[in-house]
């Protein structure tokens, strides 16, 4: 891989926030984007709600609210977790969360890093990051989650289910293609999310809350224990 690479780092909600906060999760995040600017690598970062903007969901459901309503909660919640991982980088954020990517991006191009949670009602921070490092011209896109990779079937419910080392980017969509992106869904990568990674060609890795910490050397080139997602052109 390259020297230096424009990287888009997407914080599932599963390890930033199973049930609660992780603070410990939230400082090595910090720790490793200190570690990745100071070798000149550009880093952009979108952070999920995980359980905390489920159980927000879950209340405004028994309010009886629209679905566009309970994604806005979700939205909010992605946003305090962009707010946290900010207040743990430290001066080399930008003090506050883009709503829109193409701002992310400018924010990007001044040399700070954009911390950003969800845009729209009717995806997930999946998707954000997925249009963030098409927008960005990022090299790789990295989503971190608990179950550490792509699987050959759901693992929470399937104990037969196997991490898939590499596949194609139209593997991934055809592997998603069913999921319905209904407020506060529970999925490694967002149906929406797959096609833009496909679309937009860029390399792509899923892979475990303990590899955050190896990103420096992952990205000069040593293995990992998650998936890899490889383009495929036309
Ligand atoms: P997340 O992206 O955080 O889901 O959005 P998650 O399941 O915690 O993240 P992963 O899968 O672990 O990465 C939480 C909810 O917020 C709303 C949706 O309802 C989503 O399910 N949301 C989020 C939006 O509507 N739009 C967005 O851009 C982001």
């Amino acid at each position: 891989m390259v020297l230096q690479v424009r990287v888009t780092l997407c914080l599932g909600g599963s390890i930033l926030a199973l049930e609660k906060l992780d603070v410990g999760c939230i400082k090595e995040v910090a720790q490793t984007v200190h570690t990745l600017k100071s070798q000149k690598h550009d880093v952009l970062v979108v952070t999920g709600g995980g359980g905390p903007a489920r159980e927000y969901i879950k209340a405004a459901q028994a309010l009886g609210v629209s679905s566009t309503q309970l994604d806005k909660i979700g939205i909010d919640i992605t946003r305090l977790h962009a707010r946290m991982v900010i207040l743990a980088i430290g001066d080399i954020a930008e003090p506050d969360p883009p709503t829109m990517v193409e701002v992310a991006v400018r924010i990007a191009l001044k040399n700070k890093v954009p911390v950003m949670g969800g845009t729209s009602p009717g995806q997930t921070t999946d998707a954000v990051a997925a249009m963030l490092a098409t927008a960005s011209r990022s090299e790789l896109l990295v989503f971190f989650s608990d179950v550490g990779g792509v699987y050959t079937a759901d693992p929470k419910l399937d104990v037969a289910a196997k991490k898939i080392e590499t596949m194609t980017s139209r593997e991934l969509v055809e592997r998603f293609a069913s999921t319905k992106p209904e407020p506060g869904i529970k999925t490694i990568i967002d149906p929406i999310a797959a096609k833009l990674i496909e679309r937009s060609k860029i390399k792509t890795l899923v892979m475990g809350a303990h590899e955050i910490k190896r990103l420096p050397e992952i990205l000069r080139g040593a293995n990992h224990s998650g998936t890899t997602i490889i383009p495929v052109s036309e």
